[in-house]
């Protein structure tokens, strides 16, 4: 089965890597003829654990090529549109990118190729797209098959699913899904309408950034209270019907899926009044206000004050910025003057922050700093020697927006300590 995959994003680059080291004849293809380049030479654009190994595989097997041009889709049996759904202005999902490609890919399918939509789209989408093709003359599938991997762990997630949803209605489309998902045998697939399965996508999305505001609001209860939020987070888990995911306090939920899924779901279905979904948006949005009046009680005045942080990325493992707590909180501090380091994101902040300064290792970031913050999770920094950090800031103050570090021993240490 040959396939073409367009766009290169976290979800078609991953899938176009794994489907290809599977053995199908793979084509991936995007606009961004640097990336495309460098995908060519077997590296990944983006930092994504074991997805160069997979690219170089696909390449060397033969089984993965790269293109800007949609030369592939006449010979593909599936195409699958994984182009970008960024939120507008207005908070509603801009299908631009999915419709123009929709475009090109028209003119070049035959006629019983499948389309494939992997991006997060809006209730009805498929349905929409299915008309607009009609308009056109063809007759072709659209398929909904919704994608749940996470950055940071995309193709472990990708390779081990909890569930693959399918959204189809013919037989046909059904058996070929089918195909390209031989390999995920022990793997749940539910097959149902493309609605059905394009809610499934907002709703798992929601429900997460919904437990996530939860426990965040829990947090502050615990906070007033004097009560321990992981511990409250891990009992609670402990229930079968909660489970732990996204029970995990923090600066609130970040990154290019949950506020723009919450936001677009709310903004698909404006005469309906998503009581829950707004306030999940809302608790979200006030979260790094919050966490900066956190930071001014415990530290006082911002102006004057040299602050030092660890992590700017929207959560550990990958370089990804967008809608990050740590990059609005930062912001939110402008009167101090910051000293930041961030494992992976330095790179991408320096464009959206100029100016702050960057620091080239934790310690850097620490020095002469009247307090440290920890915004984002990255394992590394439980591990740094934190009595030369000691050594290095003017006052010895530790505010932990992730609950990360060790506090009892860094109470030893002499630090004060705040988590959440
Ligand atoms: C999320 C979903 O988890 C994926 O299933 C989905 O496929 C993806 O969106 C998408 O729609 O493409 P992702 O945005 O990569 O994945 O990251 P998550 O690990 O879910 O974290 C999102 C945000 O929530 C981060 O800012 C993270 O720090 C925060 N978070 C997560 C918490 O504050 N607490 C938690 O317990 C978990």
């Amino acid at each position: 089965m040959k396939i073409s995959i367009i766009g290169t994003g976290y979800v078609g680059l991953v899938a176009g890597a794994v489907f290809s080291n599977q053995g199908f004849d793979t084509c991936c293809i995007d606009l961004d003829a640097e990336k495309i380049n460098l995908l060519s030479s077997g590296k990944s654009p983006i930092y994504e654990l074991l997805l160069e190994e997979q690219i170089s595989n696909g390449i060397k097997n033969n089984t993965l090529t790269f293109s800007t041009r949609y030369d592939s889709i006449p010979n593909s049996d599936l195409v699958f549109l994984a182009v970008g759904t960024p939120d507008l202005p207005d908070g509603s999902a801009d299908l631009s990118y999915l419709y123009s490609a929709i475009d090109q890919v028209s003119k070049l399918i035959k006629k019983n190729t499948i389309l494939v939509i992997k991006s997060t789209v809006p209730p009805n989408t498929c349905q929409n797209i299915k008309k607009y093709l009609e308009k056109k003359g063809l007759e072709n599938e659209v398929v909904m098959n919704a994608e749940f991997l996470r950055q940071g762990s995309a193709v472990s997630d990708f390779l081990n699913p909890d569930r693959i949803i399918i959204g189809c209605s013919s037989p046909e489309a059904k058996d070929k899904m089918l195909e390209i998902y031989k390999n995920w045998r022990d793997v749940p697939k539910v097959f149902t309408d493309t609605t059905t399965a394009e809610m499934i996508k907002y709703a798992a999305n929601s429900f997460l950034a919904t437990k996530i505001a939860f426990i965040n609001e829990m947090a502050d209860l615990c906070s007033y209270f004097g009560g321990d939020i992981d511990m409250l987070s891990y009992a609670l888990g402990l229930d079968k019907r909660i489970g732990h995911g996204c029970l995990k306090t923090g600066p609130g939920y970040g990154g290019s899926c949950f506020p723009k899924d919450v936001s677009a779901l709310i903004h698909s279905s404006k005469d309906i009044n998503n009581h829950i979904l707004k306030a999940v948006h809302h608790s979200n949005n006030q979260r790094p206000g919050l966490m900066v009046e956190k930071i001014k009680q415990i530290i006082g005045e911002l102006k004057g004050k040299k602050i030092g942080v660890l992590g700017l990325s929207f959560k550990a493992n990958t370089d990804d910025i967008r809608f990050s707590p740590a990059i609005k909180i930062i912001s939110l501090l402008k009167d101090s003057s910051i000293n930041a380091f961030d494992p992976a994101a330095m790179d991408n902040t320096k464009k959206a922050l100029p100016n702050i300064s960057y620091a080239k290792n934790p310690y850097e970031a620490a020095r002469g700093s009247d307090c440290l913050l920890i915004l984002t999770d990255w394992d590394e920094f439980k591990d740094l020697d934190y009595n030369v950090i000691f050594s290095k800031m003017a006052k010895p103050v530790i505010i932990d927006l992730r609950n990360l570090l060790d506090h009892q021993k860094l109470k030893k240490i002499g630090f004060s300590y705040f988590g959440l």
